[in-house]
């Protein structure tokens, strides 16, 4: 079983390649990142030296380079992680959101086709739905929820679903789409707002804090987002959306003031900013499909979670500085 894992390099993607690769020894993976911004092949120096593992440095949009890649390594399955992923940056600049997203998401399904991969799966988001009533808390994202946008990101994103609702309508392609609600974990890129809180706090450096800091979110841990990327890879039915939820709602303030207290930091170093551009009131999942089709079941609750994700950042206070100072750019080149 040969495996094209995309944007593995990046925290979803690198998380997943740790858990797959140690635990499928006969599979081979191999992954594929452009190593932009958000790309740090530090995340993946605990695999680089396993047999059944691969880097390779291209970008998705290259159609060329993503056919001779196909026609080399006759991959079994591909999933996409492979995405710019931050909102504020898509509110700046949507162009690259629409290029990496959804042309990339083409490149690699035409490939699909061509090379006869057995199943390709989209790593999509629960931004797509849009967003949920504060005073609704009855309500959740359903797979069946009509997609409305709010972002750039999302709406890129939300393309990149009905791209491939389309090619599996048109064209039969074996594939598959998650869609997954906000993950914590280690390796996010500190420009997320878990990574930001950590590393501004331990530097006693201000919080920003979009507008009122009520905004909900479900946090799931990437472990368990990638568990049921694993069973969906197995037992998933082609054709189908799967929704991936962390059963966690916390408000943004909610959620800097606890990683504060766990750090032993005062509540004054939060300072709230101008909110964020058609910012999303609420996020909610309702992931029983996936619990009840495919037996899927989280591994950690919020409480523990956490903690073990701030216990991270704190053991690995260089990987931060790393990226803050930007060595983390020359780790590859060393590779090499
Ligand atoms: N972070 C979340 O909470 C979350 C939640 C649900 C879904 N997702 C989705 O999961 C996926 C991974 O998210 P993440 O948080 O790990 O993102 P990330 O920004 O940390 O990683 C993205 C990776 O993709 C690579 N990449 C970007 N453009 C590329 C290109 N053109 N060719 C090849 N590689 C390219 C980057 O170098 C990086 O390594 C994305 O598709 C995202 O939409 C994320």
């Amino acid at each position: 079983m040969k495996v094209l894992v995309t944007g593995g390099a990046g925290f979803i993607g690198s998380n997943f390649l740790h858990y797959m690769v140690n635990k499928y020894d006969d599979y081979n993976f191999v992954c594929l990142d452009a190593l932009t911004y958000a790309g740090n092949y530090e995340n993946l120096l605990d695999i680089a030296r396993k047999k059944n593992f691969k880097f390779i440095k291209g970008d998705i949009t290259d159609k060329d380079f993503i056919d001779k890649l196909f026609s080399e390594e006759k991959f079994d399955w591909v999933i996409n992680f492979a995405a710019e992923s931050h909102v504020d940056n898509s509110i700046k600049n949507p162009n690259i959101f629409l290029t990496t997203n959804i042309i990339g998401t083409e490149v690699l399904m035409d490939a699909s086709l061509k090379y006869n991969v057995k199943r390709y799966h989209q790593i999509s988001t629960d931004e797509v739905y849009g967003d949920l009533p504060l005073d609704r808390k009855d309500l959740k994202f359903r797979e069946d929820t009509p997609l409305h946008t709010s972002s750039p990101y999302s709406a890129s994103k939300a393309s990149a679903d009905l791209l491939v609702l389309a090619y599996i309508r048109t064209y039969n392609l074996p594939a598959t789409i998650s869609r997954c609600s906000n993950n914590y974990g280690p390796y996010q890129f500190p420009e997320k707002l878990i990574p930001v809180v950590i590393s501004k706090a331990l530097k006693n450096e201000k919080i920003p804090v979009y507008g009122n800091g009520l905004n909900v979110r479900d946090w799931i841990h990437v472990h368990d987002h990638n568990t049921a990327v694993d069973l969906i890879m197995h037992k998933g039915k082609i054709g189908e959306i799967y929704n991936i939820g962390g059963n966690s709602e916390k408000t943004n303030i909610e959620l800097v003031k606890l990683i504060l207290k766990e750090l032993n930091k005062e509540e004054e170093l939060i300072t709230f900013v101008e909110d964020r551009k058609g910012h999303d009131l609420r996020y909610a999942i309702d992931s029983s499909k996936i619990e009840k089709e495919l037996g899927w079941k989280r591994e950690y609750n919020f409480d523990t979670g956490i903690k073990d994700t701030i216990t991270w950042y704190l053991q690995n206070q260089d990987w931060i500085d790393n990226i803050l100072n930007g060595t983390y750019k020359t780790k590859y080149l060393e590779k090499e």
